[in-house]
């Protein structure tokens, strides 16, 4: 095998191959099948790396104080796990394994850590912002199945930063902002008032912001706003709108989530243009964007 430049002989690669079967072999009892699959898989993957590498002892001494100190500095707000996940595309690809494209539905894309279970309601119209700062956005669109019919009640989860690019939880105090959810009327449609997303970079100060900044990546996400969608007998949907006028959607976005379908336009009103449902936002422009969401089927 010619690996990193190193050729192994035969009799290393026997050991080598002797120990992968030995750790693989060691599953071969587990009662649960899937667990054993997934078990064995990981150690073959696993190994082939290490070998295609040649990993040496000094680098696996950091992976190792990478992962501890990714555990440190993990608590019930910053999750160091999910960034890296996220970072080296495997929330993706887990988000393509998982959700299959079906006729219409729209794409899903990644959760992210900033999810909170619970947001206040709002009524259709109301403001998720909270106080927080940032330019005023109407969000508004339609719920549907793939066939087209609407999707009465569904429940709708947004969540977003601040102008600043931080969110609620990324405060010093206990404030919730930049959050809520509402449901759909009886025709499937929503609206409401959010800020107008920017691109921020995800918590940079640990070791998955020092991984990024050693091998010359940037942490900065395209601007978005985050959607979750549930609807009875319809799979649960996950996903944001892009701002389609972001010059980060050209540079990239250090969590590889963005999907063409999408980036959604939002159509800046100067001050003082007339807002969809009265609202005097006391001289302040706005922008307005429309965001029909299609679910499709469970199971699919
Ligand atoms: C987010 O969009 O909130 C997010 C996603 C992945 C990593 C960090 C933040
Ligand atoms: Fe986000």
């Amino acid at each position: 095998m010619t690996t990193a430049g190193t050729r192994t002989s035969p009799e290393q690669a026997t050991v080598e191959d002797q120990l992968v079967d030995a750790v693989v072999a060691s599953f071969d009892g587990a009662p649960d099948p899937r667990l054993k699959q997934v078990m064995q898989s990981l150690v073959r993957h696993l190994h082939a790396f290490i070998r295609d590498v040649r990993l040496t002892e000094a680098e696996w001494n950091t992976a190792i104080e990478f992962l501890t100190t990714a555990g440190h500095i993990t608590d019930d707000k910053r999750q160091e796990f999910v960034l890296l996940s996220d970072v080296l595309g495997a929330s993706m690809q887990t988000i393509a394994v998982n959700n299959q494209a079906y006729q219409g539905a729209t794409e899903a894309t990644v959760f992210g850590p900033f999810f909170v279970a619970d947001a206040p309601e709002i009524p259709l119209g109301g403001d998720i912002s909270g106080g927080a700062a940032g330019q005023p956005c109407w969000v508004e669109g339609t719920v549907t199945d793939t066939d087209g019919n609407p999707v009465p009640r569904a429940r709708i989860e947004v969540w977003e930063c601040d102008e600043d690019g931080f969110y609620d939880v990324q405060y010093p105090d206990e404030r919730m902002a930049g959050r809520a959810h509402l449901h759909t009327d009886a025709d499937g449609r929503y609206r409401f008032w959010g800020l107008t997303p920017v691109p921020y970079p995800i918590p940079d100060d640990g070791p998955v912001g020092m991984m990024l900044n050693a091998v010359g990546r940037s942490p900065l996400r395209a601007a978005h706003l985050h959607f979750m969608v549930t609807a009875e007998g319809l799979r649960t949907l996950v996903t944001h709108i892009f701002v389609d006028d972001d010059p980060q959607l050209a540079i990239g976005d250090s969590v590889f989530g963005v999907k063409d379908s999408l980036i959604t336009p939002f159509v800046q009103q100067s001050s003082g243009t007339p807002t969809p449902d009265g609202r005097d936002l006391g001289g302040s422009s706005w922008a307005s964007a429309r965001f029909d969401i299609v679910l499709a089927p469970v199971d699919v």
